[in-house]
């Protein structure tokens, strides 16, 4: 029987996170493989459902949420978690407050912070990240009948291997000329409150901008909405438009919605 390596096998985004792409991986696979040798960049890498899905050799990958980022390098050391687990609500917030504690006391890269992150990701309300003023992580409690948890993460120790991480604003990567971009910014509109201050429409244009000068290809995805149409349309993007799976919004409404990708070079 072949033996299956972990570039090859199916590795599963190991985190609940807002936005997650998994669903765009067929429609990228064309545009990704007559580039596959030069390095994927994700300036807003998120849960990884892209870079998992198309499984570049070389990756550079950021997000600003430097607890997402530290969690990612310590996969790449094989991650083993330690800590007990179970959908326990006294246990839930004792991990808490443990992880609080790591924060305050300058512990937040350390692979007991990581672990914490990966509990309190799979067993809070929503998979949600989100901290207070004083910068302390304030996700309840998230009542699920069942979670599954994976304490052995091994698995992505190859696939990661080559890729490096980095926790910053888009703007500060270091971009190569010939990179092939894939950039999922929050969304416009839609709430969403990954980074303290949030995304505005400003960092909206930035991104954009930035992007269109960047010499090799670019993907650059986002909710259609007009404004976002408008703004890639005038900076010489190709568009094309895909239907995303059905979400449950805060509204009840289950409307899918309708995405924009903006192409340059590919
Ligand atoms: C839509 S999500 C990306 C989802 C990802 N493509 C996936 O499949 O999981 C957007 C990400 O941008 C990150 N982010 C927000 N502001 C940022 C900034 N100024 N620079 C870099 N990343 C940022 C958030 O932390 C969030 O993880």
């Amino acid at each position: 029987m072949p033996l299956v390596t972990a570039r090859e096998a199916v590795l599963k985004p190991p985190l609940k996170w807002a936005g997650g792409k998994r669903w765009q991986v067929p429609h990228l696979r064309p545009l990704w493989k007559p580039h596959r040798d030069r390095r994927l960049v994700e300036p807003f890498c998120g849960g990884l459902a892209v870079a998992l899905g198309l499984k570049p050799v070389n990756a550079l990958l950021n997000d600003a949420n430097p607890h997402l980022v530290n969690f990612y390098t310590w996969l790449q050391r094989g991650l083993q978690v330690r800590i007990p687990m179970e959908n326990d609500e006294r246990l839930f917030y004792r991990h808490r407050d443990r992880f609080n504690a790591l924060l305050s006391t300058g512990h937040s890269q350390t692979e007991e912070a990581a672990a914490l992150f990966y509990f309190l990701n799979r067993t809070g309300f929503n998979g949600l990240c989100r901290f207070n003023r004083r910068g302390l992580f304030n996700v309840p409690f998230g009542r699920y009948s069942r979670i599954g948890y994976t304490r052995d993460f091994s698995a992505y120790r190859e696939a990661l291997a080559g890729w490096t991480f980095t926790s910053g604003d888009v703007e500060s990567l270091p971009l190569e000329p010939d990179d092939f971009v894939y950039a999922d910014p929050p969304y416009d509109v839609e709430f969403t409150q990954y980074a303290r201050g949030g995304f505005t429409w400003r960092d909206q244009e930035r991104t954009a901008q930035w992007l269109s000068r960047h010499p090799g290809p670019v993907v650059l995805v986002n909710q259609a909405t007009e404004r976002m149409e408008r703004l890639y349309r005038n900076l010489g993007y190709e568009m094309r438009f895909l239907r995303a799976p059905r979400r449950i919004s805060c509204t009840g409404d289950r409307t899918p919605a309708r995405e924009i990708m903006g192409t340059r070079n590919v």
